[in-house]
């Protein structure tokens, strides 16, 4: 038997075999460029959904056979999770592609901060001979004396412990779903508040999933209890921080620097004061800021990844059973 994988709306415009040949003899790859292109047929007799965008509810009430949607990223905050566990059908992330890519890109913009390379960068396109000056960098510091805070220790948030521990970086954690001990497994402290962990940290990165709970988790109380002149990163999600919070914070010096790859309106605002401040070369945030376009999962090897692991999470659950990261089991179990 073969099973139907429908990509109801296709990412990638190119290199399509990788979908293809993630599907081995177990299933065939039926991929479309946006929901509107698929048809009646399709919608009703696929067994297996892959999709980025959550399936609006006209053409979700259409599926007739699908048993499982994966989902090809790490983040399902965009799903509609209630709706997928009614219908009784398991939501799975794809939550390896990126882990070292993300782990990378936070400490990339830890250093670029810190090492002032987009500093440097600026100041010697503006007069390479004069700018020559190495004891310019705001923000230079020994790592090994910093304390490198984490928010979420999950599998991103271990891989940043791991790289700044190798940095020679104290690194202390706050994740209060963790069971004890897995400050003991790798190496690090562990500490029970936000306020703690702001309170004694150079550095905060978030590697914490976004919900109703942690939106805005990041907040103007959290920043006003930080260590002055911290360095903020953010690769996880943009709503986690209360960007008006971190504008004000960094107004007023709290905050010294902030790395964000992710923002709570993405593409980014030109009119929210942090990014037009920054667009505008205003003086007072000059070189405290560096944005990404939520390009921290960007390689080709984690795109390769991220394409080819839905079509194996899928297949073996239709061919085994074996549900490998669904996200939405308790709602499903809660359905019963
Ligand atoms: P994970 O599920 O392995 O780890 C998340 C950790 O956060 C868990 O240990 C959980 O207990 C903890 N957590 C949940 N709520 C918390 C709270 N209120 N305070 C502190 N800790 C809390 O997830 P993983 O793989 O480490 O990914 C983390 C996040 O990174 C994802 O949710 C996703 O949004 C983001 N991400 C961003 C990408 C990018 O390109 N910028 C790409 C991939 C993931």
């Amino acid at each position: 038997m073969t099973y139907r994988v429908l990509y109801p709306s296709m990412r990638w415009p190119a290199n399509r075999e990788i979908e293809v040949a993630s599907m081995g003899d177990l299933g065939t790859a039926e991929m479309c460029d946006g929901f509107e292109e698929v048809t009646q047929e399709q919608w009703a007799q696929c067994d297996a959904l892959v999709t980025v965008n959550d399936v609006p509810a006209e053409y979700r009430a259409k599926l007739n056979k699908c048993r499982i949607l994966v989902t090809p990223k790490v983040g399902f905050d965009n799903l509609d999770l209630n709706a997928w566990s009614a219908l009784g059908i398991p939501i799975c992330n794809i939550p390896d592609y990126g882990t070292m890519e993300v782990a990378d890109h936070a400490m990339a913009l830890m250093l670029s901060l810190m090492k002032g390379i987009t500093f440097h960068t600026r100041e010697l396109k503006l007069s390479p001979a004069q700018n020559w000056r190495p004891a310019l960098n705001p923000y230079g510091k020994r790592l090994s004396v910093c304390t490198l805070g984490l928010v979420g220790m999950g599998r991103i948030g271990t891989a940043v412990a791991l790289r700044a521990k190798a940095f020679g970086m104290d690194v202390v954690f706050y994740d209060p779903y963790l069971s004890n001990g897995v400050d003991l497994a790798i190496g690090v402290r562990r500490v029970h508040s936000l306020g703690e962990l702001f309170g004694q940290s150079d550095v905060v990165s978030l590697h914490l999933p976004l919900s109703d709970a942690t939106r805005k988790l990041i907040n103007a109380e959290v920043l006003a209890e930080s260590k002055p002149g911290l360095i903020l990163v953010n690769t996880a999600r943009g709503p986690i921080i209360d960007l008006d919070a971190l504008y004000q914070a960094m107004k007023n010096n709290q905050v010294q620097a902030a790395g964000l790859d992710v923002l709570p309106e993405e593409p980014a605002n030109p009119d929210h004061p942090l990014i037009k401040a920054w667009a505008a070369d205003e003086e007072w945030i000059d070189h405290r800021l560096v944005l990404t376009p939520h390009s921290a999962f960007f390689t080709p090897e984690s795109v390769y990844d991220m394409r080819f692991k839905p079509g194996e999470v899928a297949l073996t659950y239709l061919s085994t059973g074996r549900l490998q990261n669904c996200v939405n089991e308790e709602l499903i179990g809660e359905r019963r």
